[in-house]
């Protein structure tokens, strides 16, 4: 591969690259069977024309504030194709931190415009492609925790660089513009303001020292030359989505960890490697400067990342955990709800195109005060079927069920859920659970393989169930409630709330669902949040071009989705080149915290480099609406 251009490709076309699809397919009579489908996939009547299949009595447990929110409080927007943000007449924005904003005074004017910031400041400034955040209070302060999930190193280093480090600071720089940063935010006269030198303003990066917990904690898979005991790694790497425990910390999902790892000499090639995407030349040349990322000197070193990882923002001298018991894969978010017995359970997806979407149930129960040691260290993991008659099941990963050790099953999750059968997904994006019933969303973003080729594992990836079109390049949400409205049960049924796709182009399954319109169209749902009233809030990571397939649909947005009817009406569009990631809201629900990721042009300064940023986003009249 030529490693200059790989800088350029987004993390789907990098694993492209490495793992080509087929050039052509004789898949006619499965694309029939995508377009047949559609009567069923009647968008947000899927429910409600469903109710053989979840009963009457489900739909009308719907809460007043739900039937209040029905109609939307903002008037939604039309497409965008500028450099700027837009949002509904009576709401305002103002960027709150972008990546080079100090969080120490003595970081205060290291940004420049036209060379970005010095290697010594790196790790005391916000980091760039800013993505899962969440909100904590704490003795009264109000606490943010946001992932920045990697860099754009044409950006970030020298021109003369040509976007790839060139020696061992400018790898520095990159771990540094990456990972977690912790800060205090203070309200402002408008929205919020970062407070500086904040004693729990804190950066993680690919270098922190971390701790591991769970049945591979301290496994011979996780060990190292630097690590003989397995226990003790370092960094936290592509932190894309987040979650937030029941009990107030921070979960950041290692995601694209796959990428930073190479080989500057000869390497098994496991079969562990191959499903996870590992091998060849590192996307930043890390290996070539430090040797931890070099496979031919510490093979088990990826093993060490692609976890779950816990931080307490209160704390800013606490070592972050990751937690081996929720499994490794691509993560993207972690959504933690409760069983009706008081089991933790945690929704998780592996952002892989036809990898799964998993579950995570404790052990131990826990009601608010209790201890919660062992709840994300002791408990199960299992791996979402669907089955083409919307019903479903989580299938336990166990020595039993697999074949493979406990730890076996932890380090190298995909093999373990290709064993039992789980159904290969679109690209599992971010999970929401409703707040007002037992529910949840999965974004599967888009998948340029559906029917089209197998995964890495092997595992076929035909259309149907909750993944209707051959080679979907709009994506689609599905939607489960678990059995008895209990998050620990086993069994669940399914529909799609809404199937994305342009119906000023496509009179087919690719015009998308009923609650498509020329007038609400995008294109691959990624983030996604649902506010205390029970709305969705979907964030898109998609094309941006308005042209051709993606005509009409703009810049990349964020949407709000009721979900008792089925609407679905924009709120907000993002600047050309971005997509919109990551959301959270002030303690008071006034003001949304929302991700500016990979901005084109100069936003938002008007000048100089893009910056990724975290913006606030607030009611003219000062109402609550998160
Ligand atoms: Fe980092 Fe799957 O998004
Ligand atoms: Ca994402
Ligand atoms: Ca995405
Ligand atoms: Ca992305």
């Amino acid at each position: 591969m030529d490693i200059k251009k790989t800088v350029d490709l987004s993390w789907d076309e990098f694993d492209e690259l490495r793992d080509p699809r087929p050039a052509e397919n004789g898949f006619d009579a499965v694309v029939e069977r995508a377009i047949s489908r559609r009567g069923f996939l009647g968008g947000a009547l899927a429910f409600g024309s469903g109710a053989a299949v979840f009963g009457t009595g489900v739909l009308s447990s719907a809460t007043s504030a739900q039937a209040q929110a029905a109609g939307f409080a903002f008037t939604p927007i039309g497409i965008a194709t500028d450099h700027d943000i837009h949002v509904p007449a009576g709401y305002r924005w103002k960027p709150l931190v972008r990546w080079g904003d100090a969080l120490f005074s003595d970081a205060e004017g290291a940004y420049s415009p036209d060379t970005g910031v010095p290697v010594a400041m790196s790790d005391k400034v916000f980091g760039e492609n800013t993505d899962g955040m969440e909100t904590f209070t704490h003795e009264g302060h109000t606490l943010l925790a946001i992932n920045s999930e990697y860099v754009n190193p044409k950006i970030n280093l020298p021109a003369a660089s040509e976007g790839m480090p060139q020696s061992a600071d400018e790898v520095t720089m990159l771990k540094n513009m990456q990972g977690v940063t912790v800060l205090e935010i203070a309200e402002a006269d408008a929205g919020y303001s970062v407070v500086i030198d904040s004693p729990y303003n804190r950066r993680i990066t690919h270098e922190t020292q971390m701790t591991m917990d769970g049945p591979a904690a301290g496994a011979d898979l996780v060990k190292t030359k630097a690590d003989p005991e397995g226990m003790s790694p370092k960094g936290t790497m592509n932190n894309c989505g987040s979650g937030k425990t029941l009990w107030g910390t921070y979960l950041t999902c290692e995601e694209n960890f796959n990428g930073y790892f190479g080989a500057t000499g000869a390497y098994d090639e496991t079969d562990g490697l191959k499903r996870y995407g590992i091998g060849g030349e590192g996307r930043y040349a890390y290996e070539k400067f430090d040797p931890r990322y070099d496979l031919s000197n510490e093979p088990n070193e990826p093993n060490r990342h692609g976890w779950v990882t816990e931080i307490d923002p209160a704390d800013p001298a606490s070592t972050p955990v990751k937690h081996t018991a929720l499994g490794r894969f691509k993560h993207e978010n972690a959504e933690m709800v409760q069983a009706a017995d008081g089991r933790i359970v945690v929704y998780m997806g592996d952002d892989e195109r036809g990898e799964f979407m998993y579950r995570y149930v404790s052990n131990g129960t826990w009601a608010e005060g209790q201890p919660t040691d062992g709840l994300l260290s002791d408990g199960t993991l299992y791996v979402a079927r669907f089955n083409d008659d919307l019903s479903g099941e989580w299938l336990a990963l166990t020595p039993e069920t697999t074949g493979m050790s406990l730890e076996e099953i932890l380090v190298f999750s995909r093999m373990a859920g290709s064993k039992v059968g789980a159904t290969t997904m679109d690209r599992p994006e971010w999970i929401a659970a409703n707040p007002l019933r037992a529910e949840a969303y999965c974004a599967l973003t888009n998948n340029s393989r559906r029917g089209l080729k197998p995964n890495a594992g092997g595992d076929e990836t035909p259309v149907g169930g909750p993944n209707p079109r051959e080679a979907n390049k709009y994506g689609q949400i599905v939607r489960w409630r678990p059995e008895g409205e209990d998050h620990g049960a086993d069994d669940f049924t399914w529909d799609l709330y809404v199937m994305a796709g342009n119906p000023s182009v496509h009179g087919d399954a690719y015009g998308g669902s009923e609650n498509v319109t020329e007038g609400n169209m995008f294109n691959s749902p990624d983030g996604m949040a649902f506010s205390s009233d029970g709305m969705l809030w979907i964030q898109t990571d998609g094309d941006d071009s308005n042209e051709g397939e993606f005509a009409g649909q703009g810049n990349n947005q964020m949407l709000v989705g009721n979900p008792e009817t089925g609407e679905i009406a924009r709120f907000l569009t993002a600047p050309n080149g971005a997509e919109v990631t990551g959301l959270t809201w002030s303690p008071d629900g006034k003001v949304a915290f929302v991700g500016i990721q990979h901005p084109g042009g100069s936003w938002p300064d008007g000048a100089g480099k893009p910056r990724s940023a975290v913006i606030a986003v607030w009611r003219e009249d000062g109402a609550v609406f998160g």
